[in-house]
């Protein structure tokens, strides 16, 4: 596992808490249909074989964090969610095992489990954790005949990175109930009760899951999509671009399913939703001189638009899309328009739930990536000072330039392989200058309280970060 994903989910809540995670099996029935040694359950390491497909089961069993996500919910942490939740007395794992069961199903197994897709959730696989039928599809639906189902698209489209980012961000981001599925959110109420906040990066998760799939396969199917290999193709940006437009899709369809809840009819969502809003709008400590005072000093366009003291909305999800949009297009196609008077109708007290949902129908069908990757995310990374600049925006920030920087890797090692010898090491010497500041910058991030993004120390690594990237860049 990498450290971007812990990182990002360590980061506000409490230090991690014991789970019981470690010592649960996994093996039960739903998992009994892919796990044939012949089929899922071999290993590359007995055959020496290159075949991950082979592989999938063992790698996803022994190492993929998924596995345990069932288990999870019987430990510690999710017994004091439970409680804070509902009345302990109420529901007790031990004393009333059904109805903590029973709450689980309704409130946490929707995303701790493989259920929908038409399957109750008390059919007994649920031990499963998040396994292959939630990112795949339900076997049943496409086995036989030599997997002729994954062909004939019966399978969840995994392969194309939007529709795997898609395959995510139901559970990572949240979605409303649709086409059979049951709806999925950690609200407020969740992350209050000791829920770690989704922090969802869709480059960030996949490069820290561990692939039972072929990376180099996977890498050319971007890169080669037809057997010639595109210009300007690069994996590492794709993905990243492709994940920032989907996240923000899935974030502005939850939007739109809680403002549709404003006045009560609807029980799965609530309006307003405080998780909607930056936590430091309401969360951190009162102190002269804060850094927001000072951010609100500066001549940047996006400071001076939100008086300050606002609520201060989608900090997360949002601020890379909205400004890959405005960095390439005339102001009239980029939205910002619409993006501002959102954040305008989101920092009331009380959103107008219909001035929302009309902002939101207007925007989302425009909200569709920049056509290139790798010029766009170089632009973000070179754009922080456009930024508005409190601790979400930078660390998303942060994500974009680590993946620009695995974007210009990977063409470095390309040019390598194709036997370009020019610059080679002080190449790799760059590669690893601007991976070691990088680390530093993450390492000033780590706390939010005391992050000073106006300060001197996190300017000047900004400043050698991005002389650091040009070098590798040019
Ligand atoms: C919208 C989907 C969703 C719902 C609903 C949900 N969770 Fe989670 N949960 C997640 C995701 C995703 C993570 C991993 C967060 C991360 O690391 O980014 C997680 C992480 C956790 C963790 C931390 C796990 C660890 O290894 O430290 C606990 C504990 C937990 N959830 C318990 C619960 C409980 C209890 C409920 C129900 C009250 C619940 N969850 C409901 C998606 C969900
Ligand atoms: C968190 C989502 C997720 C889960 C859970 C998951 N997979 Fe995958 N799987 C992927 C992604 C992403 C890929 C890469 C894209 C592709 O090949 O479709 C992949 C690829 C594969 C491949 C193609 C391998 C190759 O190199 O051609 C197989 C086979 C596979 N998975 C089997 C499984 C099995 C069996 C399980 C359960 C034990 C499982 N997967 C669980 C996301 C998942
Ligand atoms: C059915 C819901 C679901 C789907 C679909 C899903 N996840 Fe997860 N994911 C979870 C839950 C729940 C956890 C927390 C598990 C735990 O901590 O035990 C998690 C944990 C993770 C973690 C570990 C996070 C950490 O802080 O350590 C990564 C990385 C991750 N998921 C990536 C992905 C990626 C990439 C995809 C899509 C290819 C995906 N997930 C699809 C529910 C899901
Ligand atoms: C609109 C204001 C508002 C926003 C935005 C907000 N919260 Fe809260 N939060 C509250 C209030 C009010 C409480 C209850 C405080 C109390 O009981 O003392 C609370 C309680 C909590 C608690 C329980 C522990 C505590 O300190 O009371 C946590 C943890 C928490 N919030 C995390 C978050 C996170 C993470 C975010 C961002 C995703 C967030 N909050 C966004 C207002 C907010």
């Amino acid at each position: 596992m990498t450290f971007t994903a812990i990182f990002l989910t360590a980061i506000l809540m409490p230090a991690a808490e014991p789970s019981v995670a470690q010592t649960a099996t996994h093996v039960s029935l739903g998992m009994n249909s892919c796990t044939a040694s012949a089929c899922h359950g071999g290993s590359v390491a007995a055959t020496g074989k290159k075949r991950e497909w082979n592989s999938s089961y063992t790698v996803w069993a022994t190492k993929d964090p998924h596995a345990d996500a069932y288990a999870v919910l019987f430990g510690d942490r999710s017994q004091r969610i439970v409680a804070r939740l509902v009345f302990p007395e109420k529901v007790d794992p031990q004393k009333t095992p059904k109805e903590y069961r029973s709450f689980l199903e309704k409130r946490c197994a929707t995303c701790h489990a493989t259920i929908g897709e038409g399957r109750p959730s008390s059919d007994g696989f649920a031990e499963d954790g998040v396994s292959c039928a939630s990112c795949h599809g339900v076997a049943g639906d496409w086995l036989g005949d030599n997997h002729a189902g994954r062909r004939a698209g019966q399978m969840k489209v995994t392969q194309q990175l939007a529709s795997r980012a898609k395959v995510c961000v139901v559970c990572h981001v949240g979605s409303p109930a649709h086409d059979g599925e049951p709806a999925r959110e950690v609200n407020h109420d969740l992350i209050a009760a000791g829920h770690p906040r989704l922090n969802f990066e869709f480059s960030a998760y996949l490069n820290s899951l561990p692939t039972h799939w072929d990376l180099e396969k996977d890498r050319n199917r971007v890169r080669q999509p037809d057997g010639v290999k595109k210009a300007q193709a690069n994996f590492a940006a794709e993905v990243w671009l492709t994940g920032q437009f989907v996240a923000a899709n899935a974030a502005l369809e939850l939007l739109d399913a809680r403002a549709k809840a404003d006045g009560g009819a609807d029980k799965e969502h609530t309006w307003p939703e405080f998780s909607e809003i930056s936590c430091y709008s309401c969360h951190h400590e009162l102190r002269p001189q804060s850094y927001r005072q000072k951010l609100f000093q500066r001549e940047t366009p996006a400071n001076r638009r939100l008086p300050i003291g606002s609520l201060v909305w989608g900090t997360w999800y949002f601020p890379m899309p909205r400004h890959a949009l405005l960095s390439q297009q005339p102001a009239e196609v980029s939205n910002e328009d619409s993006w501002h008077q959102l954040e305008l109708a989101m920092s009331a007290i009380h959103p107008d739930s219909k001035k929302v949902l009309s902002l939101t129908g207007a925007l989302r069908p425009k909200l569709t990536p920049p056509a290139n990757p790798l010029q766009t995310v170089a632009r973000l990374a070179k754009s922080l000072p456009a930024l508005r600049g409190d601790w979400d925006e930078i660390a998303q920030w942060y994500l974009a330039t680590t993946a620009w920087h695995q974007a210009l890797r990977e063409e470095h090692l390309d040019n390598q392989k194709n036997g370009d010898p020019v610059k080679t090491s002080e190449r790799e010497a760059a590669v690893r200058e601007s991976q070691s500041t990088l680390e530093k910058i993450r390492g000033q991030l780590e706390s939010p309280l005391e992050f000073d993004p106006t300060g001197e120390t996190f300017q000047d690594a900004v400043k050698l970060l991005l002389q650091q990237l040009a070098k590798l860049e040019g």
